[in-house]
């Protein structure tokens, strides 16, 4: 890895990308998508843990210019491959999201979709670096499974420690202004991960001007 040792956690995920077909699909998630309207070309965006690219790709189909990291290669490969076939450029690094240089207010859009690895001391650091790499004016856009998935059990980690309340969103995301929270059932179709009744806790936060 460019930043130091291997991370326990790559290999499990590089066997999950392995396949051919991509595990969360190649269309970007709903949530995000349904938030285009607040999406302008030229504007800055960061993927978080982005995975094979669905979301990143998406994004830069929308005229954005899209920075995304995850620490899986071969999550990465596949995400070139999507980019490629999709004729856009994205720009993808390998790192380990603690190890992640969140830059001062560099993008317009940070995107943090199902990013439910983080135990909550590197959900803290992650949220913390998240809000500090937004410009004034931009947005966090970020989606996860609710206590209520450790019912459902059709996706996500099964760590109550891992899932996300629309409280713990408010208070970690204090500094922003919050555009939307909502906590909602709904029936999840990506890929072969993330299928059938869902618990989900959706925010879109403006760093203040
Ligand atoms: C549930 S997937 C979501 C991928 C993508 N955000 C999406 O919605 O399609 C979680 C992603 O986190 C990545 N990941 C897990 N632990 C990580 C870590 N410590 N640092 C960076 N990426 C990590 C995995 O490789 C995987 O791509």
């Amino acid at each position: 890895m460019e930043n130091g040792e291997e991370h326990p956690d790559v290999a499990r995920w590089n066997t999950r990308f392995a396949a051919r077909e991509y595990a969360f699909g190649t269309a970007p998630n709903a949530f995000l998508a349904a938030q285009a309207q607040r999406l302008r070309p030229g504007m800055t965006a960061l993927c978080v843990a982005d995975g094979e690219g669905r979301n990143s790709v998406w994004l830069a189909q929308q005229g954005l210019a899209v920075t995304a990291f995850d620490f899986s290669p071969a999550g990465l490969a596949k995400a070139r491959a999507l980019a490629a076939s999709a004729g856009v450029r994205v720009d993808y690094r390998q790192c380990e999201a603690a190890r992640f240089a969140w830059s001062a207010a560099q993008y317009d859009a940070v995107v943090a979709i199902f990013v439910q690895f983080a135990p909550p001391a590197l959900r803290a650091t992650m949220f913390d670096g998240m809000m500090q790499a937004l410009t004034p004016g931009g947005l966090l856009i970020l989606e996860g499974y609710g206590l209520k998935q450790l019912e459902y059990r059709t996706g996500g980690p099964k760590d109550a420690d891992h899932l996300y309340t629309p409280e713990l969103l408010r208070e970690s995301f204090a500094p922003l202004e919050i555009v939307h929270l909502v906590e909602r059932d709904d029936m999840l179709d990506e890929g072969t991960a993330h299928r059938g009744m869902s618990a989900l806790v959706d925010l879109v936060g403006r760093r203040p001007v």
